[in-house]
Parts: structure tokens; sequence; C-alpha cells
């Protein structure tokens, strides 16, 4: 069994990535070529923005829009710490310093109760992540930062195609950013990721910092750097959004699936497994299907021999990695994400997966867990 089988994906598709492909070899304009802006209209469309920046990946989408809002040396970025790491390394390659704030139990996003209380007159935006496929509070984020003058920045990477209170995860507040690494719910034969906003002044910026700072050919206002899309990737992105609503709802109804066989499975036992927990406003593409244990060590030695992969999303907080240690915040400082660190692990998750694939893989766990 594969952790994310892409293959069976690829079958589903292949005239059209084939065929759109071939369209690209034939024009020959592989860097932002016409299959970018394709994309970026039906991007914009899906989320309901005016505006989306495709570029080379979430890693570079999160650095261009933390340039364009000016964001730098001196100021903080509110971030969770519950995250992969780019969240926070982009805020202090950018120059910032990144200010963790702990996250809600329940679905591992920033617990907006604890926002207000992190803000300080440096405070220049707040970059929530929506982890594991599950848009954050937004209303809740976006109404605190709002009384302090704060754009949101969502880092959905993990949650494109998810709804949030019935709107599309990176149209819920100033900017919104994805990755289209192949693994994600959208993701593509390399790197990508797209920027999304109503924001006319602030999608140039994008644009223009997307190219080298480039208002013009060869004419430099500000910095910039290479974060272009391939048309390439735009091409296989294109086909890929012609059966993504149903990729989708696939997802949802196999994390479900998953969530009632595991409490059927373990109903009436002693062994302790902790299911994700969707919020009744949401919508979850399951990005990864997460769940806790105890001894998860063992668990995963056991599920491996049983032929079933997990992963672990993510076994640090990244206040507790070295590249963070020298803002001075030790193991105690976000209890919520530690104690996620060390229990979370995924499951096999992928819209292609079989009840049988399911059944095995829930079998296994009750098998694997540790009493
Ligand atoms: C929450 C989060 N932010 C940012 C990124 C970075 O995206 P990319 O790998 O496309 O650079 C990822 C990808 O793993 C992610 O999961």
């Amino acid at each position: 069994m594969e952790f994310i089988d892409l293959k069976s994906q690829y079958r589903r598709i292949k005239p059209s990535v084939d065929a759109r492909i071939a369209r690209v070899l034939e024009h020959g304009q592989y860097i932002l070529g016409p299959e970018v802006q394709e994309l970026e209209r039906v991007l914009a469309k899906f989320v309901g923005t005016k505006h989306c920046v495709a570029a080379s990946s979430g890693t570079d989408t999160l650095l261009i829009a933390l340039m364009a809002l000016v964001i730098g040396a001196g100021y903080e970025v509110i971030t969770a710490p519950f995250t992969f790491v780019a969240t926070g390394e982009m805020i202090a390659l950018a120059g910032a310093k990144p200010v963790f704030v702990d996250i809600d139990p329940g679905t591992y996003n920033l617990d907006p109760a604890r926002l207000e209380a992190a803000i300080t007159p440096r405070t220049k935006a707040v970059m929530p992540v929506s982890l594991y496929g599950q848009c954050a509070d937004f209303d809740a984020i976006n109404e605190i930062a709002c009384r302090h003058g704060l754009p949101v920045i969502e880092d959905g990477a993990q949650s494109f195609g998810a709804t949030y209170k019935g709107r599309r995860s990176c149209g819920l507040s100033f900017v919104g950013s994805t990755s289209f690494f192949p693994s994600k719910p959208l993701g593509g034969y390399g790197d990508g990721g797209a920027l999304f906003t109503d924001d006319d002044a602030l999608a140039k910026n994008m644009r223009e910092i997307r190219v080298h700072g480039q208002d013009r050919r060869y004419h430099h206002p500000r910095l910039g750097l290479n974060g272009r899309l391939d048309s390439l990737q735009a091409a296989v992105l294109l086909a890929k959004m012609e059966i993504f609503e149903d990729e989708i709802a696939a997802r949802i109804r196999l994390g479900a699936r998953y969530s009632e066989l595991l409490a059927e499975a373990f109903a009436g036992t002693d062994r302790r497994v902790r299911l994700p927990q969707v919020e009744p406003h949401n919508t979850c593409v399951f990005a990864q299907y997460t769940i806790e244990v105890d001894h998860r060590d063992i668990f995963e030695t056991r599920m491996k021999s049983l032929g079933v992969p997990t992963a672990v999303h993510y076994p640090l907080p990244l206040h507790l990695q070295p590249v963070f240690r020298s803002l001075g915040q030790g193991a105690g400082a976000f209890p919520v994400s530690e104690a996620a660190a060390r229990h979370v692990v995924s499951l096999p998750m992928h819209p292609y997966l079989t009840e049988d694939d399911q059944a095995t893989v829930v079998a296994a766990v009750r098998a694997a867990v540790v009493t």
C-alpha cells in the first residue's frame, strides 16, 4: 500500500495531461506561458477571489506575500508553531521575527483565543496555517487582526479546496497562499504554488515580486525573486482541475469513513486513539488523515511490519527546531503544540483509496495501538 497514490490519478487523467503537456512542447513558452494565465483564471474562479498569482512553490508564495506587504526587519509576524517549517522560515527569511501562538487542540490550528495577547506594536501581520486540510477559524482571526489593522495571510498549503462557512480556503483573508507540491490536495508534477487576493495593488506587487521586482522588462523598482511557475506545471494542474471537485468529494467521503471505521474498531475496547475533529462549519480535504496515539514509535514500527505506511506531520514544533533556538522559547512554551507533536501520526490518504484499503489500514491500527 502507498501512503499517497499518484499513479491511479495519472491513469485517470492521462489523455488530458498528455495532450496539455504536448501543447506546451509545441508552443515552447515554458515559463509563465499561456497555461499559467489560464490556470490563474481557473483558480481565481474556483477560490472566488479577484486575483490569482501562480508561483514556483508554496514556500515562495509565502515569501512573496510577506515582501509585497513590506514585512522585514524590526517587525513581527504571528503564526502557529505546529506547522511545516516553511511558515516560520519565510517570516524569518523576510527579516521579521516569527511570534508563535499555540494551537487549538481540536483542529491543530492557531487558537484565536490566544491571538490578541501576542500582538505588539511591532506586529505587522498574522499568518494562520490551515493544517491537515481544515481551515483555521478565520472569522475570529480576521476580527482580531482587523481591530489592530493587521493583514491576515492564510498558509493554505494543505487546505486547497476546503471550505470554511461555505467559502473556499485561500479566499478567507486579505491574502491566501497554497502549494502544488505533488502530494498536496491539488498537486503538480513538481513544485508550484499560488497566491489569492481581492486587492488590486497587492496582486500587482506580488506579480512584480514574482519576477525579480520587475514592473516592465529589465526595469526593477523593488527587490523580488525568481518565483515563476513553469507552463508544464500549469498544464498538469489544469488537467487536475478537471477532476478536482470530484477528488475533494472523495477526500471528504474517505475521511468520514476512516473516522466511522476507527470509531467502530475501538468501541468497547480500552485502547485509545484520537480521531480528527472537523468543525461543523468546515469541510476538510484531508491533506493528511491524522490520528493521535500513545507510544507512537512502537505504533509506527508495528504498522510498518503490517505493510501500512505512516508519517509524522510534524515531530518537532517550530519553536523547538534548532534553527529557531535563538527565539529563546524552550520546551513548555507551547504545550498544546508539543503534545500534538508527540502523538500525531498520519495514515495513508488520497482520493483513490478503496474500501478494502481502508479496512486494511483500520485493522492494522487496531492491532498496532499500544494498550
Ligand atoms: C503548511 C505548509 N506551508 C508551506 C509549505 C511549503 O510548500 P512547498 O513545498 O510548495 O514549498 C508546505 C508544504 O509542505 C506546508 O505544508
